[in-house]
Formats: structure tokens, C-alpha cells, sequence
């Protein structure tokens, strides 16, 4: 089992499919290909092609598809290669392969007959439990609850579900709201409705609110908070951190450090650092934390603090504050291996951090 759908433990709320059953009937799309037939393989077919795909893009390929692989006999049996060539162009190709490991599935542990449970369909490659509930409900009526990324839409809009869809909790609130709505009846024009209504009414941007029969009830549009549900994945919030990169010279050579193999530009040569100083600290501070970290380095001519820049990574962003130094005179360092003094003529073949050269390098 792939996943579970809680008992619903929100309350039925049959003003919404009656509304939704009527509003289709009425204004819902009836003249898709895959709307003419219960054939399950063709209703399959058709979405798993509508997963990430629009319906005008759709439309050639399913008809194609249906000219060469016209039962899922065929499909099972055709090599993966010709499967690949007919999907060329719908992009998501793990698609196709599921489609035709899928195919074989069926032929091979359940007779060439698609199953009518959900649970049993969402284990066949390609097939969450949306689509398994989408299949089964247009090829069997199968009183099952979809949930895809328009149904979500429009029950957050609906219902005023705060919180990003793609989080775990939301998730399941949306999975219990829309199993408590399901219809007694009519399953068909209702799963049809909810996809009609997220693309065509229910849109991402500038949806058509006058056109919608949940109008009169949205959350969203009554608090005028269309806009802002369903709500945008969290930025991840980004650590900052901050440094003194210490720029030492003495006649015509640098102090360069190597950084330790592993963690941020391992094995490159780099400006010695003072980890936690720099950033937005006073620049007199700097000066004197700088002053006696190097007092057994060398003695100091000219101490000059530079503007600070920043440096993103992939986890946190680097505030990293210049400080350029120069000695009169330099202290033995020898015992400190992880230290050289470079020529500054031959730092072109150094194997420095690119933001550290563009420093250097002005
Ligand atoms: N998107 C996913 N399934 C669909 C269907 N059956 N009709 C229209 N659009 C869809």
C-alpha cells in the first residue's frame, strides 16, 4: 500500500457537490477523447499523459498512442524503444516507462483488466492514488477522492486552508476534506467538475471568480485572499554567517591557508580566516581583534579594513569582511603547516576559492 487516506473527519458538506455536479453538467467540458468510452485502458491512458501535461498537448498524442497500441495487449507487448519514440515530445519520460511496465503489470498479475480498487491501482507503476481514484471513478464509478495539484487549489481557495499543500499536514487535511465531500452520486461528473473548475475557472493567476458556482461561499474570496491561496512553498530561511578574510603581505609575497579536505572549498588554498568576527560589527573592533590574533605573526605597518561582501553557498551565505595587512617584518610560522607565504606573481596558478581571487584580483 502506497499510502493511507484517513477516515474523514471533517463533516459532509453536500452543497459542494451539488453544486459542483450541476455547474458541470452545465458549463464542465464533455467532447475530451477520453471522455467518450469506460475503457479503463484508455481512461489510463489518458491520465497519465494529463499528469504533467496540458490537455491541447495531450489530445495528438493520446490519439497516436490509441492508433498503435489500440488494447493494452499491444502496449505490453511492443518494445519499450517504439513506446519512447511515441512519447517523444510530452516530456517526463519516466512517464513512458511507467506506462509500459505498467502495461505489462496489468497483463501479466491481473488478466489485462485494470483493478477497480484504489489501493490495489496505485501499487501499478506510474499511478499515485489521485490518478488510481481518477481512473477507477471514470472507468468503474468508483466513489474515490483526487487530489491533484488543481483539486488542491480549489479546496484551499474554497475552504481557506492556510499552509502550503506540499507540507505533510496539509496534505492530509486536503486528503480528509475531499474524501468527506465526495457525492453519493454522480462520482463521474464531480471528479470531472473538480478538473474542469482548477483549469478553467479556478486558476492559478487571475481566475474567473464570476464564473464560479463556489462563489457566494469561497473563503478566499470573501477575505479577498485569492491571491494568496494556496500559500507559497516557505522560502527556506537561509543561515548568515560572517568572517574577517585576512589579506597578508610582506614584500611581495601572501599568507595563504589551506582549508581542511572536506566542508567549504576543501583542499583550496585560501586567505587565512577569523571565523565569527566582520559583518556588521564596528570596524574599530575589527581592528583590534585583528591586531592581536596576528601579534605572533608579524609586526603590522598598515592595517586596512575593506567593505564587506558577501559569498552565497548552498546552506548559509558568507558575510566576509577584508582586512588588509601588511608586515614589516614576519615571525617564523613554520610550526604551522597549514600556512605559506606564496609569491603573489605566481597566484595565477594557485588553487584558490573564485570569490577569494576576484578579492585579490580586484
Ligand atoms: N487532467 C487530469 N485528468 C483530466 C481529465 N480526465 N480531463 C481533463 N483534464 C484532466
Amino acid at each position: 500500500m502506497k499510502r493511507i487516506i484517513d477516515a474523514p473527519v471533517v463533516a459532509h458538506d453536500a452543497d459542494f457537490s451539488a453544486r459542483l455536479i450541476v455547474w458541470q453538467k452545465q458549463h464542465g467540458r464533455h467532447q475530451l477523447p477520453w471522455q467518450q468510452t469506460r475503457d479503463a485502458y484508455r481512461i489510463w491512458l489518458s491520465e497519465i499523459m494529463l499528469q504533467q501535461t496540458q490537455v491541447a498537448t495531450v489530445i495528438p498524442y493520446y490519439h497516436r498512442f490509441l492508433q498503435q497500441f489500440p488494447d493494452i495487449g499491444a502496449l505490453a507487448a511492443a518494445p519499450v524503444e517504439q513506446v519512447m519514440a511515441l512519447w517523444a515530445g510530452l516530456g517526463y519520460y519516466t512517464r513512458a516507462r511507467n506506462l509500459h511496465r505498467c502495461a505489462q503489470a496489468v497483463v501479466q498479475q491481473h488478466a489485462g483488466v485494470f483493478p477497480v480498487d484504489i489501493e490495489t491501482l496505485a501499487e501499478l507503476p506510474g499511478i499515485g492514488l489521485s490518478t488510481a481514484a481518477a481512473i477507477s471513478a471514470f472507468a468503474y464509478g468508483t466513489r474515490a477522492a483526487i487530489l491533484d495539484g488543481n483539486v488542491k487549489r480549489v479546496l484551499c481557495r474554497v475552504f481557506g486552508i492556510d499552509g502550503f499543500p506540499g507540507q505533510q499536514v496539509i496534505e492530509r487535511q486536503l486528503w480528509q476534506r475531499a474524501a468527506a465531500l465526495l457525492p453519493e452520486h454522480d462520482i463521474e461528473a464531480y471528479t470531472q467538475g473538480l478538473m474542469d473548475l482548477g483549469a478553467t475557472v479556478c486558476t492559478r493567476t487571475r481566475p474567473r471568480c464570476a464564473l464560479c458556482p463556489f462563489q457566494s461561499r469561497c473563503i478566499a474570496h470573501q477575505n479577498n485572499r485569492i491571491s494568496e491561496l494556496p500559500a507559497r512553498r516557505p522560502k527556506k530561511i537561509t543561515p548568515e554567517k560572517q568572517c574577517v578574510m585576512l589579506w597578508i603581505t610582506h614584500n611581495d609575497e601572501l599568507l595563504l591557508e589551506q582549508r581542511p579536505p572536506s566542508g567549504i572549498w576543501g583542499g583550496l588554498q585560501s586567505l587565512p580566516e577569523l571565523a565569527r568576527l566582520g559583518g556588521n560589527q564596528d570596524a574599530e573592533d575589527v581592528d583590534a581583534e585583528v591586531r592581536y590574533a596576528l601579534a605572533d605573526v608579524g609586526e603590522i605597518i598598515e592595517l586596512r579594513t575593506l567593505p564587506t561582501f558577501r559569498h552565497a553557498f548552498t546552506h548559509f551565505r558568507l558575510h566576509v569582511t577584508p582586512v588588509k595587512v601588511t608586515l614589516a617584518h614576519r615571525y617564523d610560522m613554520a610550526a604551522q603547516a597549514a600556512y605559506q607565504w606564496r609569491s603573489i606573481s605566481s597566484l595565477d596558478s594557485a588553487a584558490l576559492p573564485a570569490p577569494v581571487r576576484k578579492l585579490l584580483e580586484g
